[in-house]
């Protein structure tokens, strides 16, 4: 028998790319691949990428430097670059960096297999097409293995929104939805396998609108359908956009015991000035409006959102605004970035905000939404959660899993195993994670 080839994946950027990292790693095993924790061994690397920034983007550059040694002591290590960065830089990538075999945008994995054994024989293999089939269905469905407690599983992929700062649109493509029924039995397997928590993924996640028997489904009534299968505890999703988030999706929130309370909802900026540039079509104040009836349905949720500072023309009296609708929501978590001009892009075209500028707005930010986050966690202690438990914590004796508002927490409990969801009294607030004491 021969031994199995090795295969290492680096994954960078976004959820929905740890998903499609596992997604490759199986297809990838019916070729023979078992996966390694290390690039030395490797039969085969392949880098997971993402174009979100330019430092994302670079990234896959300087790392690809790093594996020439690699190829040099073993001309029969393939390399290969998934993802965004893939996509958006094709040949361009087989032009910079001579020693990769395989480049596969992320609508081409079904491809993979093929392209593999390709680059076996010598020959480069690029794809970057979008083709009109559901990738998942064509991939190798994941072998009965046990999982852990938590999964990510993609429902839909693409954005026709085109911020002007984003290359989403023209990374992943136009929004796609997969079919109710092969989420619903994707989930059901995943269940079976030991998943008790699900993290529905989509870059426009609640634009959700897929094929189903009984017509055309919403994620609001895919939440209600995966709701009904036993001993699927949690449902989570992300990310929304505001303009998407219907009146159903927001009674979810309230009916739905399994929908957990915890809402990724960016917005980007508190300017209308800056969101009508950078085409969000909403409002700051119809943002916070929602907010409100989201609050309204689930008055525990925590929000969490995304920021943007030194979009092209941002002025102080601009960014003063998004200060000022920080101090309205009060987020529990948030993701803040200076711009950064993305090719082919409408905004990579307009006047840039100088770097110290964005610096001195990005920190001022990133203080306030520090002091909310902190504020909310330190609002847990007393409380009681729900705690679904995924790993042993680092002293002895403790275990560690994510509350229902996705705070890391740590209880002392003998006995305690990974899937075990619990409720747990808040006792204490750290840096970074909760302790408690089970009830
Ligand atoms: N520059 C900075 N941040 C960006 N994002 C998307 N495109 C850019 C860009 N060009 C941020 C947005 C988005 C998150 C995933 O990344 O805030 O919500
Ligand atoms: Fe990018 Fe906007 Fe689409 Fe989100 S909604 S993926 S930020 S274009």
């Amino acid at each position: 028998m021969t031994a199995p080839k090795k295969l290492y994946i680096k994954t960078y950027g976004c959820q929905m790319n740890v998903y499609d990292s596992e997604r490759m790693a199986e297809a990838l095993g019916a070729s023979g691949y078992v996966e390694t924790g290390s690039p030395d061994d490797a039969d085969m690397i392949l880098l997971n990428t993402c174009h979100i920034r330019e430092k994302a983007a670079e990234k896959v550059y300087s790392e690809l430097g790093r594996f020439r040694d690699l190829k040099d002591a073993k001309p029969d290590l393939k390399i290969g670059v998934a993802g965004c960065v893939a996509q958006a830089e094709g040949e361009e990538i087989l032009r910079r960096q001579p020693m990769v075999d395989l480049v596969v945008g992320p609508q081409s994995y079904h491809r993979l297999p093929e392209m593999e054994a390709k680059a076996g024989k010598g020959v480069k293999a690029l794809d970057t097409d979008f083709p009109e089939e559901d990738k998942f269905e064509r991939l190798k469905s994941r072998p009965k293995a046990k999982r852990g407690p938590t999964a990510f599983l993609t429902v839909q992929e693409g954005c026709d929104k085109f911020c002007a700062f984003c290359v989403v649109p023209y990374t992943r493509g136009s929004e796609v939805s997969r079919p109710a029924s092969r989420v619903l039995a994707e989930a059901q397997d995943l269940v079976e396998r030991g998943v008790r928590e699900l993290t529905l993924l989509g870059q426009n996640v609640n634009a959700y609108h897929g094929a189903s028997d009984t017509g055309e489904m919403t994620l609001a009534r895919l939440i209600r359908e995966l709701a009904k299968i036993d001993g699927l505890e949690r449902i989570r999703f992300t990310t929304s956009h505001p303009n998407d988030m219907d009146d159903d999706l927001i009674a979810a929130h309230g009916e739905v015991e399994k929908l957990m309370p915890y809402l990724h909802l960016p917005v980007q900026s508190g300017s209308d000035r800056v969101l009508k540039a950078m085409n969000r079509k909403h409002t700051a104040e119809s943002y916070l409006r929602l907010i409100e009836r989201i609050r309204a349905a689930r008055p525990d949720i925590l929000i969490s959102g995304d920021f943007i500072v030194g979009f092209p023309d941002e002025t102080e009296e601009d960014f003063s605004q998004t200060m000022a609708l920080v101090e309205a929501v009060e987020y529990g978590q948030c993701y803040s970035f200076k711009y950064s001009t993305r090719p082919g892009t409408p905004a990579a075209e307009r006047a840039q905000v100088d770097e110290a500028a964005k610096d001195d707005r990005l920190q001022r930010l990133q203080a306030l939404l520090r002091d909310q986050q902190v504020a909310v966690q330190d609002r847990m202690v007393g409380k009681e959660v729900g705690v679904l438990f995924e790993k042993p914590g680092r002293e002895a004796g403790q275990m560690v899993g994510k509350s229902d508002h996705l705070h890391s927490v740590f209880v002392e409990g003998e006995g305690l195993s990974p899937g075990d969801l619990r409720k747990v009294r808040i006792t204490r607030s750290a840096s970074n994670s909760l302790a408690g004491t089970l009830l």
